[in-house]
């Protein structure tokens, strides 16, 4: 690193298989990743956040086959998914990198002509078992079943045989020297429990590993060999190198490899610690700082997984409370080292308790004294007194042991003792009454500084909470009359006193709603229910379908009904005419926001006299949570326009 450069900060997370959509699982590492990102960002440091997609390999080529679709095709539609989802978790990525990129292929082809050149890929021949589901060649002494095949030690399912011929990479040579490396390197693997599983898996010796398939179509073709495609998890890892640039921008490559710290879950650890260090090695690229295999959330004691058929759909919070809630529960509940145990119980405990409670109380109060009490200027108009300093010399405390926290990845332990201080501030404003003050004109400045305080303390535990909960972290800010987002503010000058008297603060909403158990899980129709009721959903033949007139309407005017909470008169334009019909969407739109939006509607549903109002046309709309949502169109449509 010459003088003038920043230090960098390159992390990871693995690169998801495409045979299906992302679960709560792949979101927690991605999420974990995302704070880390986020928090190196506002230390300065030149961050490169890297995640993907691993599609090669026979479990992809099988998955597509099962749904019709070329490998490829159905590649791109989860990539398209699981983007959207790390859209909707505000997840900050510098790069998405796939493995079908041509950057990535040609980079893998170039390293392993580079380790046939050198003798440490040679041709032989492989006869073993192969689990297709973890992609991995089973280790000689599983035991052959009664039934006369072996099972995956490591997910259980049945694995194949496999006879051909293939490329071997020379793992054994590396057996010593990653032993050394182990040694030399303590922090490599972390949690440090794990580094002891790893030396003693390699102690115990390794044999070389066949990294070529011939039975696979569906992969990177060895080069001047094209019988052969290259093995997935040998494809796979090396995304960490051309994701960040090698061999077609090697300036990026330059200057971020080797990566600080590779993320993955407990279950990939022997992938990343043994094969990935060793074909490094070979290629003589330095080692990356620290592999760190977190946990997994389980789902009654069980791994939550899509074989398992045990999955949780991150849609089901996030339609309800946005990326925050769901990113500070799976971050506090557990040390990312352990399991923990999902439940919507236990993430609706938490977020109604420590957000709702705690955290939004304090902030809506705040804000709401500020407004009434002093017009919404924030002033401090006297000294500090002892409580006062307290709690600003608490908070500077706190800003130092929760920079350790996130530097040595203990992101539990960060978000426990920031709300250890949200608590304490919640005391200072019970203590101090300031709604007592507010009655006696001779304690008004006593009040400001007060209240000054108060909202000095929410500014600074919205800065520490910004990796983990981005957008409340921007939202408190502004609602506080910031000018600038917490991101704009380097760690190191960060200070509680630059909260800026004079600034007006927002009316604001509660920032966390508070959502009642029986009202959430409403909302998560478990899949074999929802079977249940298609299986006695009437069946609509297509011509019975053909017979609705669905078109594109074109909203011109919404008002009230009046005596009504939820009801809505709207006059549709549908191309020819113009139609009114009655809508119970009152509750989710202001009559103001409709007009001009484009929906679908029936027109030819028999009219129904609504409140004294003839309504000709319906809207469609989903049902959450006794709201009506109407699907609005993204494109321009023109009114009248036939919907098929
Ligand atoms: N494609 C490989 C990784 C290649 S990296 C060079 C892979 N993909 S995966 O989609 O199956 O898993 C990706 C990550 O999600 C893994 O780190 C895995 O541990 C994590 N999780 C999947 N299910 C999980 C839980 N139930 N809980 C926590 N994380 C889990 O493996």
């Amino acid at each position: 690193m010459s003088k003038n450069s920043k230090e960098t900060f390159y992390i990871s997370t693995p690169i998801y298989y495409v045979n299906d959509i992302p679960h709560i699982g792949h979101a927690y590492t991605t999420i974990i990743a995302d704070a880390l990102a986020r928090f190196n960002r506002l230390l300065g440091k030149d961050v490169f956040f890297l995640t993907g997609t691993d599609e090669h390999g026979q479990k992809i080529e099988k998955a597509a086959a099962e749904k019709g679709l070329t490998p490829l095709e159905l590649a791109n539609k989860v990539v398209g998914r699981i983007k959207d989802l790390w859209k909707a978790l505000d997840i900050s990525n510098d790069f998405f990198i796939r493995t079908t990129d041509p950057f990535h292929e040609k980079g893998v082809q170039k390293i392993f002509l580079n380790l046939k050149a050198k003798g440490d890929i040679y041709k032989g021949t492989y006869q073993g078992w192969y689990c297709v589901s973890d992609e991995n060649f089973l280790a000689e002494d599983v035991p052959v079943e009664a039934e006369g095949y072996k099972t995956c030690p490591d997910c259980g399912k049945k694995a194949v045989l496999v006879s051909e011929d293939c490329y071997f990479f020379k793992l054994s040579r590396y057996q010593e020297p990653l032993l050394q490396f182990y040694a030399q390197n303590p922090e490599f693997v972390r949690p440090a429990s794990r580094m002891n599983e790893v030396a003693s898996f390699v102690r115990q010796g390794l044999r070389d590993l066949s990294i070529t398939r011939t039975t696979v179509k569906w992969g990177i073709p060895v080069p001047d060999d094209p019988d052969h495609t290259i093995y997935v998890w040998f494809d796979a890892l090396h995304n960490y190198l051309t994701g960040a640039g090698y061999d077609w921008d090697m300036e990026r490559f330059r200057k971020f490899w080797p990566a600080t710290i590779h993320l993955i879950g407990k279950d990939i650890l022997r992938f990343h610690a043994i094969f990935w260090p060793a074909f490094l090695m070979a290629a003589q690229f330095p080692l990356p700082k620290t592999i760190y295999g977190h946990g997994w959330w389980l789902r009654d004691e069980a791994k939550m997984s899509k074989s398992r058929g045990n999955v949780l759909d991150p849609y089901v919070i996030l339609r309800t409370f946005g990326p925050d809630p769901l990113r500070y529960f799976l971050l506090r509940e557990i040390p990312i080292g352990l399991d923990g145990n999902f439940s919507h119980e236990g993430f609706l405990h938490r977020v109604n308790s420590d957000l709702a409670n705690d955290l939004g109380n304090l902030v809506h109060r705040t804000l709401t004294m500020i407004q009434g009490y002093f017009g919404g200027l924030i002033e401090d108009l006297e000294e500090e007194q002892a409580g006062d300093k307290e709690i600003r010399q608490a908070f500077d405390a706190l800003k130092e042991r929760v920079a350790d926290f996130y530097e040595n990845y203990a992101l539990s332990r960060a978000l426990e003792d920031i709300w250890v201080y949200v608590n304490s501030v919640n005391k200072y404003l019970a203590e101090n009454e300031p709604w007592k003050l507010a009655e006696n004109a001779t304690r008004k400045k006593r009040l400001a500084r007060i209240l000054y305080q108060t909202a000095a303390a929410i500014r600074g535990i919205s800065y520490l909470l910004y990796p983990v909960m981005p957008e409340s972290g921007r939202k408190i800010w502004s609602y506080l009359g910031e000018n600038k987002a917490p991101e704009e503010v380097p760690f190191t000058s960060f200070r509680f006193e630059d909260l800026k008297t004079g600034r007006r603060v927002q009316r604001t909403k509660p920032l966390f709603p508070r959502v009642l158990l029986q009202d959430f899980l409403k909302e998560e129709a478990p899949p074999a229910v929802s079977q249940k009721k298609e299986e006695k959903m009437d069946i609509v033949t297509f011509d019975e379908f053909k017979k609705m007139d669905l078109r594109v309407g074109e909203i011109l005017k919404a008002e009230k009904v009046p005596g009504t909470d939820k009801l809505l008169k709207i006059e549709v334009n549908i191309g020819t005419e113009k139609r009114t019909m009655v809508a119970g969407v009152g509750d989710t739109y202001s009559p103001d926001e409709l007009v001009g939006k484009k929906l679908v509607i029936i027109i030819n549903l028999k009219p129904a006299v609504i409140r004294g109002i003839e309504s000709q046309a319906m809207l469609l709309a989903a049902e959450v949570g006794g709201k009506a949502i109407i699907p609005f169109f993204d494109r321009e449509v023109s009114a009248g326009a036939k919907v098929k």
